[in-house]
């Protein structure tokens, strides 16, 4: 078994705490933090994505130790509690670990077995509301940027969390390369496969780019292998992702075929990428035309302007929020020099040039989008 969890583990015997941490760890379990008292422990629990358990060692003084954490569990009541002591014998002690709310009273020495039952029914329950955040960028003309938003957007991601970049520019894509990668499978494998559509499939057909750790999943090798790719296959393409990674990110295309509406909506950010001219205006406007009549929301949609400099621009950004209806959400500058490395180099800039002020603007871009401003 294999859970996606993030947890704490609490336990004031430094070897008890670590073989905890270990047992989680193996089992796929991400511990966050393994603290030896409850002190610390608030700070841990009121964050933006806080653990979806907490293993707490009562002993030595269970009665005590179970007094001050109570009210932390009951403040805390989204995230689940298990609480461990040798004295389950001890009645009133489970009932009142109980009455505070703890999800599993797991008597000492642990049985692995059923503490292991314990923590994949707390895995399930998260899995099945747990979904990656999906992030598209649509380009409103070529050449605008957005498969450089999204390779730089990506790569930042890996750093931290488990991400992976789809190519949807299923005939043009460039993101494969961008990584200076050639990978065997594409996404057209997947979709061959018609009901079977699996976590291992999906696996095998995900390149890696070691420097980065971030997952690919190239445009087809063949122009028209991009016409298995169906909205169907998409979907449960998605599905299978959304349950693996922490984010997906998706480099795209601007249009209303069926394919991109469902990237559409299945995305929690839509990020436009504009240039300040004229052309890449009115498409935005256009597109936003059409994502209305077809009845979609834009409420997560996000404009971005690339290539920003102060002079010579055709139109001001304030233009640009006053036609579209749409706060601009971030400009990243031009930089041609950073630019051209990348492609050189095939590294996106904010691993080739990190100190870059392009790389800095990628980076506030990428709290942005992680909605942390
Ligand atoms: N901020 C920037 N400054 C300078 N050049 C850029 C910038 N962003 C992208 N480019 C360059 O613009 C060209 C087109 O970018 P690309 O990301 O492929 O656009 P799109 O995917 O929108 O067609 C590439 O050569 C890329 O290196
Ligand atoms: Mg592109």
């Amino acid at each position: 078994m294999y859970v996606h969890l993030n947890c704490i583990v609490v336990d004031s015997g430094d070897d008890n705490r670590e073989e905890m941490v270990g047992f989680l760890t193996e089992h796929g379990a991400t511990v966050v933090a393994a603290i030896p008292s409850i002190e610390r422990l608030v700070p841990l629990l009121r964050v933006d994505e806080p653990p979806q358990l907490v293993m707490v060692n009562l002993d030595p003084n269970a009665h005590d130790m179970l007094r001050a954490l109570g009210p932390l569990i009951r403040q805390f009541q989204s995230i689940n509690f298990f609480v461990m002591s040798e004295q389950a014998v001890d009645v009133q002690l489970v009932m009142e670990a109980m009455h505070y709310g703890v999800k599993e009273f797991i008597p000492l020495p642990a049985d692995s077995e059923k503490l292991l039952a314990g923590i994949e029914r707390i895995s399930h329950a998260a899995g099945s509301e747990k979904r990656a955040k999906i992030i598209q960028m649509i380009p409103t003309i070529g050449g605008c940027g957005a498969t450089s938003i999204a390779c730089n957007v990506a790569a930042s991601f890996a750093r931290n969390h488990k991400t992976v970049l789809l190519d949807l520019d299923l005939v043009r894509g460039a993101v494969a390369t961008s990584f200076d990668l050639s990978p065997r499978y594409t996404i057209a494998d997947v979709m061959s496969s018609g009901d079977t559509l699996d976590r291992h499939l999906v696996d095998n057909a995900l390149a890696v780019h070691a420097p980065s750790g971030l997952f690919v999943l190239s445009r087809p090798e063949v122009p028209e292998d991009s016409l298995r790719i169906s909205r169907v296959g998409f979907n449960r393409l998605l599905n299978v992702l959304s349950r693996q990674f922490d984010y997906i990110i998706l480099d795209s295309l601007m249009s209303v075929d069926s394919l991109y509406m469902a990237a559409i909506q299945q995305s929690d950010v839509n990020v436009l990428v504009l240039q300040l001219s004229v052309p890449s205006v009115r498409n935005a406007e256009r597109f936003i035309g059409a994502l209305r009549r077809m009845g979609i929301d834009r409420h997560n949609l996000k404009i971005v302007i690339n290539r920003y400099e102060k002079r010579g621009a055709d139109i001001s950004p304030e233009d640009v929020s006053k036609t579209l209806g749409v706060e601009v959400s971030w400009m990243i500058p031009n930089d041609f020099r950073s630019a051209i490395d990348a492609i050189n180099f095939g590294q996106p800039v904010v691993l080739r040039s990190p100190r870059a002020e392009v790389s800095s603007s990628y980076g506030k871009l990428v709290q942005m989008l992680n909605g942390r401003h």
